[in-house]
């Protein structure tokens, strides 16, 4: 971590805090660094350099083209950016899954050559050795449960995971496993709101949700969906804080107005 004098930076231990006083805590993804060091300006806790890049930044269906290369490129842009949010980056698909030995030299790099602070892995019990692996060589590491994207062939849809009991215990069972293994935090996406409180109540480590409702110890989106660039994403759990696709789409057809008319640039914008 680089240093920048009288910014009080967030840490995993910040966030501990957060969890055993009832501050919650805010989450939003970043990619890049002009819209990271807006992000950090704006006071958030954590910035994830989520593997939604795949979709967002390079128009892929799904995360799992993106690869650690360029997970690291999006991450280092995020890094020079930001003086005071907790960086945690994904581990993209076919980093970590099924070979801890792997998982703990993506990890390295990741460290290494982009300066997060922390990564982030999909699953539960399937990744216990690589979570275990990545921890002892010092690395925190954030679980993510319930809808794991990197996941979508198995699961076959992005509907709400873990109604039926038997999923939703597992979800439970998981929880604890990554809480035993040192996890700092874990994301859960897209499952029913009370299965989502009770696994808070349940662990003592932060769970920030995404579509898991109200009752858990913060909340994460997506940058570019809260943002409304992408006006063809509407799930229910989104709540659009802006409309930046149509902001955005005027003021291009504005400049190219101007351009063919000549009015751009005007006297007092040439040399
Ligand atoms: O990649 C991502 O953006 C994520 C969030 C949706 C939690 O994993």
């Amino acid at each position: 971590m680089s240093v920048h004098k009288n910014v009080k930076k967030v840490t995993t231990h910040t966030l501990e805090t957060h969890k055993n006083s009832g501050e919650k805590i805010s989450m939003l993804t970043g990619y890049d660094f002009s819209m990271a060091k807006i992000i950090d300006e704006s006071g958030k806790d954590i910035i994830l350099v989520g593997d939604s890049a795949s979709n967002v930044m390079a128009g892929h269906e799904t995360t799992l083209p993106i690869t650690l290369d360029q997970m690291i490129y999006h991450a280092s842009s995020v890094v020079r950016a930001v003086k005071r949010s907790l960086v945690v980056v994904d581990m993209p698909f076919g980093s970590y899954q099924g070979n801890s030995i792997e998982a703990l030299s993506s990890a390295i790099r990741i460290m290494k050559e982009s300066g997060g602070h922390a990564v982030k892995m999909e699953g539960g019990k399937e990744i216990l050795e690589s979570i275990q692996r990545i921890l002892t060589a010092g690395i925190p590491v954030m679980g993510h449960l319930g809808l794991t994207p990197q996941s979508i062939y198995k699961f076959g849809t992005y509907i709400v995971r873990a109604k039926e009991e038997q999923e939703a215990l597992s979800l439970i069972e998981d929880a604890k496993a990554l809480e035993a293994a040192g996890c700092f935090a874990i994301v859960l996406e897209k499952i029913p709101s009370t299965l989502a409180k009770k696994v808070a109540e349940t662990v003592s480590i932060p769970i920030i949700g995404i579509g898991a409702g109200g009752d858990v110890d913060g909340q994460v989106l997506v940058v570019h969906d809260m943002l409304g660039i992408n006006n063809e994403f509407n799930p229910r759990f989104l709540r659009k804080y802006n409309n930046l696709h149509e902001q955005m789409r005027t003021a291009f057809e504005d400049y190219i107005k101007d351009v063919r008319s000549g009015d751009f640039p005007n006297a007092s914008e040439q040399y």
